[in-house]
């Protein structure tokens, strides 16, 4: 009787030792703002299906050596965020989510940032590299918390030195789009491995987020690159350097394409998928599509039933790929800190440059992913941190309501 009664607060002793150790001996403490330190606002969903609210929340606290907080400068908004915030995802990214943080909702959205670093932890490998007040650049995995916010908490291994060329608008315009490009065509697209210098490479959807991108990448090594876009779209995308733009308005598109082939590699950047290119009857060694139902069905199916009917869609429209000398893959994107890396040499070689679609201030969020959800883009949609305009008053997360808050 008497150990059930002090367990308790055992529990708890040891809960604020443990706090007390990671504030002390994890992070580069007495260089955090006050303010920061303890709460920030940031654009949350409480349930799927919802619109985003600006939240007054936690700011997020070292946890492990590898971490790093940011303070937020600029992030750019995705498909994938506004996807997210209608329960896209919710089956598989949320169960890692769970997993990772122990909750599932409320969820920030955002998937770059540029920004500050406020803190870090004393990881051996980085902590050289980055220094508290330095000016970065980086994605977040997809199951943490984003950077919709005013801090944003990442590993340090997809953190890294923004080049001195780029402001942070234009900067993180570069980055979830720019990784998502890189991973398609260096890891899925096997050019890690081998050369496309000389070789004939098209980019469908070549004047979107990924696909702008994509283009500068693959002129970067030197491929000959065909592009396809819509009629008002084609003096952007002969700017980033194609060689050949295609009129997917066009009612010969098809047929002009096929003519123009093979490729040794084309890149779905335009949302279409496998049975497009299968009807289409492109020739091609490699169909990388960005297009890949493994979290929808999820969704529809659960996490079991999902992986089981993704490796069907997988498999069967390889089977009729293969027979005609082709693959069909699936790209994800992957928060590598290589691609960021890769992406930070070309930008400051000039051979990398961002395109701003528009630019909205924090408090105009919502207006930011109503633009993004009405897709035509031609570039990038960016939140500009520092153009905070005053009459939205945040909400208390929801969570925290009856939560003492840490630190006070
Ligand atoms: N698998 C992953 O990890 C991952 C990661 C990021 C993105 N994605 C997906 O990749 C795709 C591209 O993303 P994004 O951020 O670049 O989207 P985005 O900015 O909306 O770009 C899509 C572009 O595709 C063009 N397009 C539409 N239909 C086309 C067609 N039939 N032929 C050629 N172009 C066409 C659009 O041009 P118009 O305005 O002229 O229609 C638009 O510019 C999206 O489907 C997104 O969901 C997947």
């Amino acid at each position: 009787m008497k150990i059930q009664i002090k367990l308790p607060i055992l529990h708890k002793q040891l809960l604020y030792f443990e706090h007390a150790l990671r504030r002390n001996y994890s992070t580069e403490h007495g260089t955090i703002p006050h303010k920061i330190l303890k709460r920030m606002d940031a654009w949350q969903i409480h349930e799927y299906c919802s619109e985003v609210q600006l939240t007054n929340t936690r700011t997020p606290i070292i946890n492990s050596p590898n971490d790093v907080l940011i303070k937020v400068e600029a992030a750019s908004v995705n498909p994938l965020d506004v996807a997210m915030s209608n329960g896209y995802g919710s089956e598989m990214i949320g169960f890692l989510r769970k997993i990772r943080t122990g909750s599932e909702l409320p969820l920030t959205l955002g998937r770059d940032f540029s920004g500050k670093v406020i803190s870090k932890g004393f990881s051996p490998c980085k902590s050289k590299e980055l220094q508290v007040g330095q000016q970065v650049w980086g994605v977040v995995p997809v199951h943490l918390q984003g950077s919709h916010a005013e801090t944003v908490l990442v590993p340090n291994a997809v953190v890294a030195p923004q080049p001195s060329n780029l402001n942070p608008v234009e900067a993180t315009s570069l980055m979830y789009a720019g990784v998502t490009a890189w991973s398609a065509l260096y890891i899925f697209g096997g050019l890690l491995f081998r050369s496309i210098q000389g070789r004939r490479a098209l980019v469908l959807g070549a004047s979107g987020g990924v696909g702008s991108i994509a283009v500068q990448l693959l002129k970067a090594e030197n491929a000959v690159v065909f592009a396809s876009c819509s009629t008002d779209a084609i003096p952007f995308v002969q700017t980033l350097g194609a060689d050949v733009v295609y009129n997917y308005n066009d009612p010969d598109y098809v047929e002009i394409v096929k003519s123009n082939g093979p490729y040794d590699i084309i890149l779905d950047a335009a949302g279409l998928g496998p049975e497009d290119y299968l009807k289409n009857n492109w020739n091609c060694n490699a169909y990388v599509t960005l297009t890949i139902p493994l979290l929808k069905n999820g969704d529809q199916y659960g996490i079991f039933g999902g992986l089981l009917s993704s490796a069907t869609q997988f498999v069967l429209p390889n089977l009729k790929a293969v027979s005609q000398g082709s693959t069909i893959r699936w790209a994800l994107f992957q928060p590598l800190p290589q691609a960021i890396e890769h992406i930070g040499k070309l930008v400051s070689n000039g051979k990398l440059i961002p395109t701003v679609s528009e630019v909205y201030g924090f408090n105009d969020l919502q207006k930011a992913y109503e633009r993004v959800g009405s897709g035509h883009l031609r570039g990038k949609v960016v939140i500009d941190m520092l153009k905070q305009s005053d009459g939205l008053t945040p909400v208390k997360g929801e969570r925290e309501e009856n939560t003492k808050e840490e630190g006070q």
